[in-house]
């Protein structure tokens, strides 16, 4: 089973998905838990932020989540994901699939801005963000949609719902 978080940057991926991991990995010993942060650290930081290394990125994720279904791993991934043909091949490839896509407008995203990214963005002294300069393509085919733009209070009962709703699996 790969479950797959999407959505933008700062929209609540890492924190949604790594509360999930927290409450799976007892159940499930063969999880695992891939941030697209932590993945391209690990790939060297060979790539940067524009819309032809993002692609490049987004191959390489994906394909190495396939690498690791076919031995039987079960993943949790978060990862921005921009390119509509990824997404569909997921779907196409991975034994079991769960998108979910995190959904946060960009009227939020700027008033949070945790990571100051939007406002410079905005005011045209950062390039290369997803929302902004790069067009946003919102995944059409997820099976569970979060909208996150609000407090996120509970996440216990948010990581309830989700485990609700995701297919079994052993
Ligand atoms: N619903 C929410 N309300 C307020 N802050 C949130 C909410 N969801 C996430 N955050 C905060 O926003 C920041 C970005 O979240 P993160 O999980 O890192 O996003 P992503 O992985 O999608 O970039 C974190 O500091 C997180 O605590
Ligand atoms: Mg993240």
């Amino acid at each position: 089973m790969i479950i797959w978080l999407a959505g933008l940057s700062g929209s609540g991926k890492t924190t949604i998905g790594r509360a999930l991991y927290e409450r799976l990995k007892g159940r499930h010993t063969n999880l695992v838990f891939l941030d697209g942060d932590e993945f391209r650290q690990v790939m060297g930081h060979d790539l940067g932020y524009s819309y032809e290394d993002r692609q490049t990125n987004a191959r390489r994720f994906s394909h190495l989540c396939a690498f690791l279904d076919r031995q039987g791993i079960h993943m949790i991934c978060a990862v921005l994901s921009n390119y509509p043909e990824w997404l569909r091949w997921n779907r196409e490839t991975f034994d079991q699939y769960f998108e979910i896509f995190v959904d946060v407008s960009l009227e939020t995203l700027l008033a949070r801005d945790v990571k100051n990214i939007y406002k410079p963005a905005l005011a045209g002294e950062k390039k290369d963000v997803v929302g902004v300069d790069i067009p946003f393509v919102p995944p059409g085919n997820a099976d569970f949609t979060i909208d996150n733009n609000q407090a996120l209070e509970d996440i216990t009962q948010l990581v309830d719902r989700i485990i609700k709703a995701l297919p079994r699996f052993t």
